[in-house]
């Protein structure tokens, strides 16, 4: 019998046994414009910052139908331009163009808008088209501050708009397939006690961001937008476009690695847990990058009371190495292991060597995991520990994931705003799990232990 993959469709969740026999199922078919379905519940989206990330979102959305693209700003007038072209090149539709958002949503009918700004303009920009009468869609981590994102949910308490933040796990069916029926409905790690997770870079990917001065902003524009915020001292065009470029570095602008990367790892730990920490340890070091106002690493332990009991969370964000296999999350129970990743490659599932056999033999008949051969074996000569445990049974997941891992979350959003499902992460539960996030630097910055109270955590 199939295994009931409640939340997957088949589509999103494809049997390896059709990738071992090479069917064309990696990457989804581009639509255009003449190829979507003619709905009557357009949904009418404007986009807020054209960076990196929007390029991300946009290339996630071009193979969902219904959605009418109106217009989009961005204070950078090349980056305005490219978002411009590649619609009119995909969907022959001219979107009009903004410097300012209150411009935007002023002239501008829209339903939706995607929020793809630097982390200290999220809660501005995100308040600003709530009251707008648009839902929002907002890039993580919520706000650079902790009052920021206090200030997002209120006001999407107070207007009624749907408010989804960008943690886009949330609505991968891998991700809601290992926890509904691998950890909570067949538990097969047992009681999680440990948690693991890290987002290791390397030096050569965590370099000053650069650009031709020609096509960026002067330096009028970029205080008027605040990106002096913070600056004790006057600050010259250099220095301001090296903020606009490199707004992770800077405190005023956000949060560091730990919030940056760390976001979505954290958010995991407490969503799969079912908890949010009770303390946070902490240390940091701007160990290589000495100039950066933020640690270039950073290292942290979460205490939990979870339902099954008390547990321990580590994580680190490394952007002086990337060894040790890249992003991952890993539950670690009485029974087995799950080491999930946004990457599939990253994904492992360990059974421990003294669990229940016939319950994962059953799971892999029913197709709920497979089975690998055993990739760890002891040769007599490296046999030193008398105590070590004997080598874990390897399995992997029974299906394969084919759309970009931004596109479902949108998904979610789109049709939450046609009333068909609800938000996988809106702004209130997104701060309940972002919140220790805010703890960490400060943790980090006093060697002391934080332990949280309803002051530190309530949203
Ligand atoms: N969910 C994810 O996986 C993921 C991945 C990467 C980045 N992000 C998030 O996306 C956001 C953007 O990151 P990025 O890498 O694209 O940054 P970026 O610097 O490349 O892009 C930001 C864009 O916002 C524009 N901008 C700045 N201030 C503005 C203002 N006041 N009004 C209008 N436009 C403004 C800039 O000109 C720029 O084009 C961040 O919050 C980041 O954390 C999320």
């Amino acid at each position: 019998m199939m295994p009931n993959l409640s939340s997957l469709s088949r589509r999103d969740f494809i049997a390896k046994s059709a990738i071992g026999t090479g069917l064309a199922i990696g990457v989804p078919s581009i639509l255009r414009a003449e190829d979507l379905p003619k709905t009557k519940d357009l949904i009418r989206v404007g986009f807020i910052g054209c960076g990196k990330q929007h390029e991300v979102l946009f290339n996630a959305m071009v193979n969902i139908p219904g959605i009418q693209y109106v217009a989009a700003c961005d204070i950078m007038k090349e980056r305005l331009g490219r978002t411009y072209g590649s619609i009119y090149k995909r969907f022959d539709t001219k979107i009009k163009r903004y410097y300012e958002v209150a411009d935007m949503l002023e002239k501008e009918s829209l339903d939706a808008v995607f929020i793809s700004t630097p982390d200290f303009w999220h809660s501005p920009h995100t308040i600003m088209a709530l009251e707008a009468g648009c839902h929002v869609y907002c890039e993580k981590m919520m706000s650079n501050t902790l009052e920021g994102a206090r200030a997002m949910v209120t006001a999407m308490d107070r207007t009624g708009k749907l408010c989804q933040i960008g943690h886009q796990r949330r609505s991968n069916p891998r991700y809601q397939y290992v926890l509904n029926e691998l950890l909570n409905h067949h538990k097969v790690c047992g009681q999680i006690i440990n948690v693991n997770g890290q987002w290791n870079r390397a030096l050569s990917s965590s370099q000053d961001i650069v650009s031709k001065p020609s096509i960026l902003p002067r330096a009028e524009i970029l205080k008027r937008y605040g990106f002096n915020s913070g600056a004790e001292n006057k600050l010259n065009e250099e220095q301001l476009r090296h903020r606009f470029l490199n707004w992770r570095f800077y405190t005023s602008l956000s949060g560091g690695p730990i919030s940056d990367l760390g976001a979505h790892q954290i958010d995991i730990f407490n969503w799969y847990l079912g908890a949010r920490p009770t303390s946070v340890m902490a240390s940091g070091g701007r160990s290589f990058f000495k100039d950066r106002e933020h640690f270039d690493n950073v290292m942290c332990v979460f205490d939990y009371d979870t339902p099954q009991g008390n547990a321990r969370a580590f994580y680190q964000v490394l952007t002086t190495t990337s060894a040790g296999g890249g992003y991952y999350e890993s539950f670690m129970g009485t029974d087995g292991t799950i080491e999930i990743s946004e990457r599939e490659a990253y994904t492992n599932i360990y059974k421990e060597s003294g669990a229940d056999s016939s319950k994962w033999d059953d799971l892999v008949n029913r197709g709920y995991l497979n089975k690998e051969a055993n990739s760890v074996t002891r040769t007599s000569s490296d046999v030193v520990a008398s105590y070590e445990s004997a080598p874990p049974d390897k399995y992997t997941l029974p299906g394969g994931f084919n759309k970009p891992p931004h596109q479902p979350h949108v998904e979610n959003f789109l049709e939450s705003i046609r009333g068909n499902t609800k938000l996988t992460c809106d702004a209130r539960h997104a701060l309940q799990s972002e919140a220790p996030i805010y703890w960490v630097n400060a943790a980090a910055e006093s060697k002391e232990t934080i332990r949280f109270t309803d002051e530190h955590l309530h949203t």
